[in-house]
């Protein structure tokens, strides 16, 4: 069996015991404590901390984008993939006090796929139950294990809550993606799949009577979804603004509903935009969300931002969210990285 080693988390005095074959990142998930991540590949460096007290850490496969030659030889480090083969002190860089002993622990769950139906083009409604119980918080995500390989991926929860036994999740098709190609190709009602999780820090902040603005494109509508359907069950009703990007109006999904909660919440508003409407017969906003959320002129002082869909965009929305007002801080997103960009 794999030694153990004592890693301490500065500057929140947080320890926890890591055994040499696990990573510093999923250890710490083991255990209820949710440090700040995006891609746990070692490709978007959201995991990269500093070594401040001893240095013998193995890093598995990791871009050096991530984490460059000279940065490395400075003591910092992916936690993603970096294994302690000694006691270790490390300071996160990047951390959210609110989240990171709210952490559920992770479990491992069969679940049988109840409907896997196309709701756009290229985006497909997962449901699946569960085999006994999982608890996440609305904004998490899972991952799926592919049959046959040792890869996952990440997929966000669309529904709020494993009651009733089920999950949903709305997953782009890539046509030549490893999950996706074998989900839209193979997988049928009926079948099983395994899970991991729940993981991530994309959840709903407390902050009474601060303004929310969401901004999602793609697949990114499944935990804003997630998201809102707990604003509707819990009945928060803090003034909010979805903008979510789409190509054209065959790619817009999940309409009736998001129409239903301007409804249900008042301080509510879905604000979709088509950046290549072309002939569609389209009255709505045009051009890339984020250019349609910097048009719109907004002061967004004291508002938190929900970000959420492709890199590209989710780097947009970072750059001028802090131009409309919000503090960087207030800021929460989840990159949908792919396996090959970072
Ligand atoms: C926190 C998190 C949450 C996520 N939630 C969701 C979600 O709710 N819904 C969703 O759809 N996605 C989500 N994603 C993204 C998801 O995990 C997958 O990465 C994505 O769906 C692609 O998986 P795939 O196996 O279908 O395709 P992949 O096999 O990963 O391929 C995707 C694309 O990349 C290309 N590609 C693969 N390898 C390379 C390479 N080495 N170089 C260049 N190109 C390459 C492929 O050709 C293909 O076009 C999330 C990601 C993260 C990190
Ligand atoms: S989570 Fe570690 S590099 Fe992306």
């Amino acid at each position: 069996m794999a030694e153990k080693h004592r890693v301490r988390f500065e500057p929140v005095g947080i320890e926890i015991d890591v055994d040499e074959d696990t990573t510093i990142l999923r250890a710490a998930a083991e255990q209820g404590v949710m440090l700040m991540h995006g891609c746990k590949e070692g490709q978007c460096a959201a995991c990269k901390s500093f070594l401040l007290d001893g240095d013998d850490v193995e890093h598995d496969r990791y871009s050096t984008f991530a984490l460059p030659d000279y940065e490395k030889e400075e003591g910092f480090t992916l936690l993603c993939r970096a294994h302690a083969y000694e006691d270790l002190t490390i300071e996160l860089l990047n951390y959210d006090e609110e989240m990171i002993q709210s952490g559920l622990p992770i479990q491992e769950a069969d679940v049988e796929v109840v409907s896997n139906e196309n709701v756009t083009h290229d985006l497909r409604h997962l449901v699946v139950r569960l085999d006994g119980d999982l608890k996440f918080f609305p904004g998490q995500y899972l991952d799926f294990a592919i049959p046959g390989t040792e890869e996952t991926r990440s997929f966000s929860m669309a529904n709020t809550s494993a009651r009733d036994g089920l999950l949903e999740f709305v997953i782009k098709v890539y046509p030549d993606g490893l999950f996706s190609r074998f989900l839209a190709t193979e997988v049928a009602v009926g079948d099983r799949l395994r899970v991991t999780g729940p993981f991530g820090v994309f959840t709903l902040r407390d902050n009474p009577g601060a303004g929310l603005v969401f901004v999602g494109g793609g697949a990114g509508m499944a935990p804003i979804l997630s998201l809102l359907r707990s604003m509707a069950e819990r009945g928060i009703d803090r003034k909010a603004v979805f903008y979510y990007g789409a190509r054209r109006r065959r790619d817009l999904c999940f309409e009736t509903e998001l129409r239903a909660l301007e409804a249900k919440l008042p301080g509510f508003r879905y604000v979709p935009a088509l950046s290549e409407p072309g002939d569609d017969d389209w009255a709505g906003e045009t051009g890339f969300v984020t250019d349609v959320l910097r048009r719109a002129g907004a002061d967004l002082t004291g508002a938190d931002a929900y970000v959420c869909g492709p890199p590209p965009m989710v780097e947009a929305a970072l750059e001028l969210l802090p131009a409309l007002g919000v503090d960087g801080k207030r800021v929460f997103y989840d990159k949908f990285t792919t396996t090959g960009e970072g």
